[in-house]
């Protein structure tokens, strides 16, 4: 994908999850910046490159908060830790779910097919000392036998468009293992329940739980599912 430099004004925020604390550099406005996206792709002619490029990744969504505590929760039912699994984190953005996983013990790789988010991570795992994620370009539409297998697959707030529900729940099947899990975190969005019919299509039986998530001006509901093969 070509890649557009944006000025990218940014600010530190603080996450707070429990006794975990996260430290994330972000983006300070989200719509100012996809007004100089906008603004920039308008003077070249071309503006299909807007919804690609569009840094959805540069701010913390509420759900990302509901699947961070989702993966908290886990590890306090394995002795507070998630040693021993590996995660993949799809349409990662800030990643604060793999940041907060690998300090909880977990091998993570984290994707997106953002040309953005990298710079972000490398920065985000030196705040916040975690060395060892690792990251990779990947595009949810492409194949992606190549990304191997595991544990657990994970992502938040990544079926806001109706395409996604077969292209997320392909690559959700093609990556968690026989035996693992895939925890998606999503805002009631309306192409969660055809994401659901979809996984249960390719042998996921899931199990929804809902939880508050802080946002502002008020905290919103998140649909967390946990889904396994039958
Ligand atoms: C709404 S943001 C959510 C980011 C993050 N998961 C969170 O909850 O804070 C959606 C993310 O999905 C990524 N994304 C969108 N389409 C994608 C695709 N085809 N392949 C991989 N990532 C994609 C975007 O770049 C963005 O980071």
């Amino acid at each position: 994908m070509s890649f557009t430099p944006l000025s990218y004004q940014l600010k530190r925020q603080i996450e707070e999850f429990g006794d975990h604390r996260v430290e994330i550099e972000c983006l300070k406005d989200l719509n100012a910046t996809i007004d100089e996206l906008f603004g920039l792709l308008e003077k070249t002619g071309d503006t299909s490159l807007l919804e690609d490029l569009c840094p959805y990744f540069g701010v913390v969504w509420p759900s990302a908060r509901a699947l961070s505590h989702t993966l908290i929760k886990e590890a306090g039912l394995r002795g507070g830790s998630l040693a021993g699994l590996t995660i993949l984190e799809l349409g990662c953005g800030l990643a604060i779910p793999s940041l907060l996983a690998a300090r909880l013990g977990a091998e993570i790789t984290a994707t997106d097919f953002h040309p953005e988010v990298p710079k972000f991570l490398e920065k985000n795992k030196v705040i916040n000392s975690c060395p060892q994620i690792k990251y990779i370009n990947a595009d949810w539409r492409q194949n992606a036998e190549a990304l191997g297998t595991f544990d657990w697959v994970i992502g938040s707030d990544i079926l806001y468009e109706v395409q996604h529900t077969k292209q997320v729940a392909k690559v959700v099947a093609q990556t968690v293992k026989p035996t693992g899990m895939a925890i998606i975190a999503d805002p009631a969005r309306p192409y969660l329940q055809a994401f659901s019919d979809e996984m249960e299509a390719l042998g996921f039986k899931g199990q929804t739980e809902v939880l508050e998530a802080f946002d502002t001006p008020l905290p919103k509901e998140i649909f967390v599912i946990r889904l396994q093969r039958h």
